[in-house]
């Protein structure tokens, strides 16, 4: 179902790429219902040329038309912007700032009518990401579905308590990247023990891309999949014996928790 408002983005970097290429094939919006501005104005308007949005020259343009804003520059830029940001009085504003609580997000939108914080993931540029996202007080019904049909631009959506946000930072925001660890030691693997390098990678990558397909679509728990790979006595089970001697679990527990605190820290 298409919207009938307007959406506009501050910053045409990566994440707001990634959102307007997902919000234009879903038709959330069409293109000319999209606005965007970068600060050099060129990323936004190549952008624009290529895809049929609009570039408008500054942000006062931009808020005045929009009924959602999208705020995607870099966290830093929130204090470099704090004077513009506070003329914002769009419908929605919609943070994907990185670690930038609701109460900050306020305070430097102190006119917006409410203000939603999200945390995407990168396969998020794939359609493939999973965002959370949260607000201070809870949506209208009507509100909540268009924000989730905004959001499902990059993946699936979840709405969550902030206080969750540092874990989910920790198990999604962070998690492609320990994925991408985990196939590059599996080709690394595969290479020491005799496949040629190219082909160690294609196989680890269509090994985790296979599972991940199976695990999310079969709708088992990856214990049971696991299982089912796993005879007694098997190749499988003398693998599983080193990554449980190697306390794998605790290890990515470990991680996870590390990148949780980091979140804290960081949203201090
Ligand atoms: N990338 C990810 O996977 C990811 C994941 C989760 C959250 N995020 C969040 O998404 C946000 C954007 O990240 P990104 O990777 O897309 O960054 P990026 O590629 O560096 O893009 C930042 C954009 O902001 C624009 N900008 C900077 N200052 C501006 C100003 N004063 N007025 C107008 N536009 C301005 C830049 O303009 P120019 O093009 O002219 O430089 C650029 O288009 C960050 O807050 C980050 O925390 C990103």
């Amino acid at each position: 179902m298409s919207l009938s408002s307007r959406i506009g983005f501050w910053g045409t970097g990566n994440m707001a790429k990634a959102m307007i290429r997902g919000l234009i094939a879903n038709e959330v919006f069409s293109a000319e219902q999209i606005s965007c501005i970068s600060k050099s104005g060129t990323s936004s308007q190549l952008f624009a040329a290529e895809t049929g949005i609009r570039s408008l020259k500054n942000h006062t343009e931009l808020i005045s038309e929009c009924d959602y804003l999208v705020l995607a520059f870099k966290p830093f830029q929130l204090e470099t912007l704090k004077a513009e940001l506070k003329s914002v009085t769009c419908k929605t504003v919609l943070s994907v700032l990185a670690g930038t609580k609701l109460e900050k997000l306020n305070h430097y939108c102190p006119k917006a009518q409410s203000v939603i914080r999200t945390m995407p993931n990168t396969p998020g540029r794939i359609g493939e990401g999973i965002t959370a996202y949260c607000s201070n007080a809870s949506l209208p019904e009507t509100e909540k579905t268009e924000l989730e049909q905004i959001l499902a631009s990059l993946g699936d959506v979840v709405a969550i308590n902030e206080p969750l946000m540092d874990v989910f930072t920790a198990v999604a925001g962070s998690g492609p990247a320990y994925v991408f660890e985990f196939i590059a030691a599996l080709a690394e693997a595969g290479e020491t023990e005799g496949l040629p390098p190219d082909m160690a990678l294609s196989i680890a990558k269509q090994t985790i891309f296979g599972a991940a397909a199976l695990a999310k679509g079969s709708g088992e728990h990856p214990e049971v999949l696991r299982d089912q790979v796993t005879s007694k006595g098997g190749t499988t089970a003398a693998g599983l014996d080193v990554m449980a001697e190697g306390k794998f679990r605790q290890l990515i527990h470990n991680t996870v928790k590390a990148a949780k605190s980091r979140s804290i820290e960081m949203g201090k």
